[in-house]
């Protein structure tokens, strides 16, 4: 897939881009969009992570753009099936797949997601047909609990193919994945365990707090707001074992899930980011550290468990 420890998430390219719109409320434009890819494809962050849901649509055509004049063998392009939206033709997978290659401008993807388990036994054989033809390189499983990832791999397996990836909701605030064996499970058999929301969306990057908010009217400002001042404590924490390090509080949170043995996928927004995730590849916490930042993630009481999650 890539031998990079980090990969990029563009969830929030898939924003209109107006203020306070969508999900993130960001305001990201194309020109500033290119110049994360640029920034991060110069610093080795090449596998890009999206979905057609993003937006429906949007932020697999930013992504298409953005990249732009790079070779395809320079970047790996990551995007998911999502069963709530397919379609009730013959094949809906395939026809999910073909739209999102569409979008993407190429004619596979390196890695492919069932995005949540609604259906495992029915929606992982179609992949198998897609996986010979090379349409997709690899499979993942997203938001699956143990027994589905075992039962997507079993269905899979009967054809030698197998679950090479798990993405999952993981951070200093939400270890479920952690806690039921899931990371344990992947390491054990070589899955690559792919976290995401590390930054809780912010919230874990220090940036936002009571007195900067995240941007008002935004689904991300409704779930995280509300608790900015009870993760004080830890940001705080986070940006001063940064601050021995030259570094800023988002970068000891990617940090962490990197030393906890997963790959971390960073919604990056802006270049500026980039540094900060070529940072958090250089910082070893101590195991006393990651104990204390846990400890204090703990005692925030806050759960973050996305609207879209079931417990793991
Ligand atoms: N499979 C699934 O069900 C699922 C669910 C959620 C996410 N994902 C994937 O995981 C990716 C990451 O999750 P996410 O984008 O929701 O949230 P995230 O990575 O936790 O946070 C992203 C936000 O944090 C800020 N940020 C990003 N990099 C930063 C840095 N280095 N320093 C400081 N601030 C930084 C940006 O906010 P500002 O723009 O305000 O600066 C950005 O919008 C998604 O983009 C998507 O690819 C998958």
């Amino acid at each position: 897939m890539t031998s990079k420890t980090v990969a990029l998430g563009t969830w929030a390219w898939g924003d209109s881009g107006e203020a306070g719109d969508g999900y993130f409320g960001s305001q990201l434009t194309a020109s500033g969009l290119r110049e994360v890819v640029e920034k991060a494809q110069a610093s080795g962050f090449t596998l890009w992570d999206t979905a057609v849901v993003y937006g429906m649509g949007r932020s697999e055509t930013a992504l298409a753009q953005a990249l732009k004049g790079y070779d395809r063998g320079e970047y790996q392009l990551s995007t998911k099936f999502t069963p709530q939206i397919a379609g009730d033709g013959d094949d809906p997978v395939a026809d999910l797949l073909e739209q999102s290659l569409d979008r993407l401008g190429t004619d596979y993807v390196d890695l492919y997601w069932i995005h949540n388990p609604a259906d495992v036994a029915r929606w992982t054989p179609p992949l198998i047909p897609l996986l010979r033809r090379g349409r997709i390189k690899h499979v993942g499983v997203s938001n699956h609990n143990l027994k589905e990832i075992a039962l997507a791999d079993e269905i899979l397996g009967e054809a030698d193919f197998r679950v090479e990836a798990v993405q999952n909701h993981y951070s200093l605030l939400y270890r479920s994945s952690e806690r039921a064996g899931i990371l344990d499970h992947c390491r054990e058999h070589d899955v690559r365990f792919f976290s995401y929301m590390v930054l809780e969306q912010g919230a874990l990057t220090g940036r936002y707090s009571s007195a900067r908010p995240l941007p008002e009217g935004s689904s991300r400002a409704a779930v995280y707001n509300g608790v900015l001042p009870r993760l004080q404590a830890l940001t705080d924490r986070m940006a001063a074992i940064g601050e021995e390090r030259g570094a800023s509080a988002a970068d000891v949170a990617t940090a962490w899930a990197i030393a906890k043995g997963t790959t971390p996928i960073v919604g990056v927004t802006k270049a500026d980011h980039v540094d900060g995730l070529v940072r958090a590849q250089g910082i070893a916490l101590t195991a006393e550290e990651i104990a204390e930042l846990e400890a204090l993630a703990d005692a925030t009481d806050v759960d973050t468990r996305g609207s879209w999650e079931r417990e793991m």
